[in-house]
């Protein structure tokens, strides 16, 4: 017996259309699958999106009102995929009509628009999943299996980093990531998230940092038509000024002992995609980046120090990979850890486990980011304050 899953999608951009064809996939994909997720309402404002959701995706209908699509009753989970700033308002009305909801990251723009996301459903009581998807890598929960299992001994260090270049163009257009009431903070929120929710994940909770941003192009060509992800302006228009910050790094210390260093950046030059991590422990070493999202380097203490790192390929034997590709080295990519969240969170409505990460591991992410920024006002180091925590 399959538990029928109605979904709706708000906001059919990148990541709509990647939940979207996860839920297309799923069924051909997981076989034992105890769900079946039915495309019910999708929600956009643009024209062509919502004509795509129904000639391309299969959705029954499209409204350009999302709050239309969250109120049917043929819908059990609502996928939170607009703009950061639409976040907290979509997720309040699922919770307030008793529909789970799967939130892109960050969850809002700032961590208390994230703390009011989670206070919500704590509230309905509803079921929550956050998309931080490259938790959810073969090869990330390998090295999670490994660290675990004491592999790589006592992890005395962390490097974190995500350097991507979808920024870098001065004539990328002022769409909505740079602007505070549409995206918030701009990398901390965007793509630092991503870095510390695979830090958290993979070492355990971060107990303080320090850190510093900087904003190196402060004015880009202003919108004019439907602008979307890649937009680029000509040198002759005319420019806005960019609201949030382009490059974050931050020291920390882990609740462990361990130490941290993180840096991110939207406007660097070079790394296209480069979420990337290094954990360093006393009998050995693992190193990822999703630009190779098929290979995990380890190094082991103990044989030939001569040997170096050994290059594990990606392959069925991994959690998940089997569903994608069969046989070893035969690769899988970004939305296909999109459909494994996809289906690990269906599968958990279906089964009534927990799914993590849910609003909860959303909430320690931001209680780190909240921590950063007081360091840039502070320039010192700041204790990281559990922010689900109500201390009034
Ligand atoms: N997990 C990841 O790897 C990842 C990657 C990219 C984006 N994201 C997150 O996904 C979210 C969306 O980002 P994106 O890159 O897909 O954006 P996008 O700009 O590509 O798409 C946003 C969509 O929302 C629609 N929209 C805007 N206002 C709306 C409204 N009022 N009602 C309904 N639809 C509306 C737009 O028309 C557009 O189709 C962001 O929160 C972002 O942080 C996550």
């Amino acid at each position: 017996m399959r538990t029928r899953i109605g979904i709706a999608v708000l906001g059919l951009g990148w990541m709509g259309q990647a939940h979207s064809r996860s839920a297309l996939r799923i069924p051909s994909l997981f076989p034992d699958r105890g769900v079946d997720p039915v495309l019910v309402v999708c929600a956009d404002t643009e024209a062509d999106r919502r004509e795509r959701a129904t000639s391309d995706f299969g959705f029954q209908r499209a409204v350009s009102d999302w709050r239309e699509a969250v109120a049917s009753p043929d819908v059990d989970a609502v996928w939170v995929t607009a703009p950061n700033m639409l976040h907290v308002p979509m997720i309040e009305a699922a919770c307030a009509a008793g529909k789970a909801v799967f939130s892109e990251k960050p969850i809002g723009g700032k961590p208390e628009q994230t703390v009011q996301a989670y206070r919500a459903a704590q509230a309905a009581g509803v079921r929550t999943g956050v998309g931080y998807n490259y938790l959810w890598a073969p090869l990330v929960l390998h090295a999670k299996e490994l660290i675990d299992s004491g592999e790589l001994g006592e992890i005395t260090h962390y490097r974190g980093r995500f350097l991507s270049m979808y920024g870098s163009d001065e004539l990328g257009l002022l769409t909505w990531r740079f602007m505070l009431d549409q995206a918030g903070y701009g990398v901390t929120s965007d793509i630092l998230s991503h870095s510390v929710s695979l830090a958290q994940f993979l070492v355990g909770g971060i107990d303080e940092v320090v850190g510093m941003k900087n904003t190196t192009i402060t004015h880009r060509p202003i919108p004019t038509g439907a602008a979307g992800h890649y937009g680029r302006g000509a040198p002759e228009d005319p420019k806005g000024v960019v609201e949030n910050e382009d490059f974050a790094s931050m020291l920390c210390r882990f609740a462990s002992g361990a130490t941290g260093t993180f840096e991110t950046s939207r406007t660097t030059v070079g790394p296209e995609s480069q979420n990337a991590f290094e954990v360093y422990g006393t009998k050995g070493a693992l190193a990822w980046n999703f630009e190779r999202v098929n290979e995990l380097e380890y190094y082991r203490v103990g044989g030939d120090v001569n040997t170096g790192y050994t290059t594990i390929f990606g392959g069925d034997r991994f959690p998940f990979h089997g569903a994608f590709v069969p046989g070893q080295a035969n690769a899988i990519g970004f939305e296909d850890l999109v459909a494994i969240e996809d289906y690990s969170f269906l599968e958990s409505l279906a089964s009534g486990a927990r799914y993590s990460p849910g609003f909860r591991e959303a909430v320690d992410v931001v209680s780190v980011q909240q921590a950063l920024i007081e360091s840039w006002a502070s320039r010192r180091w700041e204790p990281v304050r559990d922010l689900a925590v109500d201390e009034s």
